[in-house]
């Protein structure tokens, strides 16, 4: 650690905008592990309203001039999506490490890129999949993994909401240059890692169909469906858009395994091994940003490997770009395999 305080990690905030303001709430939950030690954006107000009163925050207009200034241990990214390859690069050179909004980039070779990068800099980069610090996924998962409902055949995961962008507001993620595409590489790579954290296997194949119901002066889709065959057999469906609310009734998630099933809306689990009665389990929320970043923090301090790394970040994206391809050919998709998924450090 280069902080001062050597139980901390220091990090530096790329991007200022609506996200980075959950992130700052999870550092200032956190304040045994992390020090908020730096934050860059181009537009100065941003920047000096998410530092608030932190006096320690040092304020830069270029990431990489706050990268070059020193004293950090790691960067977190809030950029515009099209952003993010550079500064995940930039930082691993530098020898930090790395919380990464989704997606972690854009394509298979800005992929190759990022893992050669943690590769030869032996730095972590972690995902920052907020919705896996749920307590009814961690639940769910936990279940899973004990191999009370047998081997896992279907998943099914949704994430939709009435999203009242208008094109002025939605700025650069109306455009697919700078989003990658349209709500499924936006708001749809949730459902797509708690699929991939339910699955436990390798996407290989998927099926797409995207929409334009709503949000008409998008140049991508405002809503997806979309089937994912992974290579230990278990099939996913994720339903996502900005067009519509779920119907009533919707899960959130769902799995069917070979002993019974689990649904959840995202605060109650529902389980029921067959030939017992249903459990119904609620949760309480916790404040998903805070339980990310202790996660990322404790990870770096003790070495460990975060709960989704780059490796599921690419992944994630190798379905989505599939996806794209099925909805284009009208025909099922192989997942593209990134030249270096087989020397990504795990
Ligand atoms: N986990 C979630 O639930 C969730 C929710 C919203 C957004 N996000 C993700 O967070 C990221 C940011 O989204 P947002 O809604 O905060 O976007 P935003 O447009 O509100 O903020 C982006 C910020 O980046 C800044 N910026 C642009 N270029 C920069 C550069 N070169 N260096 C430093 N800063 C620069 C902009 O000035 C702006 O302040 C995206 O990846 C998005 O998908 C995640």
């Amino acid at each position: 650690m280069t902080a001062t305080d050597a139980r901390k990690v220091c990090i530096g905030l790329i991007g200022a905008g609506d996200i980075a303001g959950a992130h700052v709430a999870g550092y200032r939950r956190n304040p045994e592990t992390v020090e908020f030690a730096a934050i860059a954006d181009p537009v100065r107000e941003s920047a000096e309203k998410r530092s608030g009163d932190d006096e320690n925050a040092r304020i830069f207009d270029d990431y990489r001039e706050m990268i070059s200034a020193g004293g950090l241990d790691a960067v977190d990214i809030c950029l515009p999506h099209h952003l993010h390859a550079d500064a995940v690069i930039a930082a691993a050179d530098a020898g930090l490490h790395v919380l990464c909004e989704k997606p972690l980039c854009l394509t298979l070779e800005e992929a190759d890129e990022i893992a050669a990068a943690a590769a030869r800099n032996g730095i972590t980069i972690m995902c920052a999949h907020n919705q896996l610090f749920q307590p009814a996924v961690a639940a769910a998962k936990e279940l899973v993994d004990s191999g009370a409902l047998g081997r896992v055949y279907e998943v099914r995961t949704t994430d939709s909401f009435y999203n009242d962008f208008t094109l002025e507001s939605m700025g650069w993620r109306a455009r697919a240059a700078s989003s990658g595409g349209g709500e499924l590489i936006d708001t749809g790579y949730h459902p797509l890692y708690l699929l991939q954290h339910f699955a436990g296997g390798t996407p290989v194949q998927v099926a797409a169909m995207l929409s334009r119901h709503r949000l008409e002066f998008m140049e991508g889709e405002d809503s997806a469906q979309v089937l994912v065959r992974y290579d230990n057999g278990v099939v996913g469906h994720v339903t996502t858009s900005w067009a519509y609310e779920p119907a009533v009734g919707t899960e959130k998630f769902s799995l069917v395994g070979e002993k019974g099933s689990l649904s959840s809306d995202g605060t109650t689990l529902v389980s029921r091994v067959r030939g017992e009665q249903p459990v119904t389990v609620a949760f309480e929320p916790v404040h998903e940003f805070a339980a990310e970043i202790a996660h990322f923090a404790e990870c770096i301090l003790e070495g460990r490997r975060p709960i989704q790394t780059h490796v599921e970040g690419i992944d994630v994206l190798g379905v989505i770009l599939a996806a794209y391809e099925s909805a284009t050919t009208g025909s099922i998709a192989d997942v593209r395999r990134s030249d270096s998924k087989a020397s990504v450090h795990a």
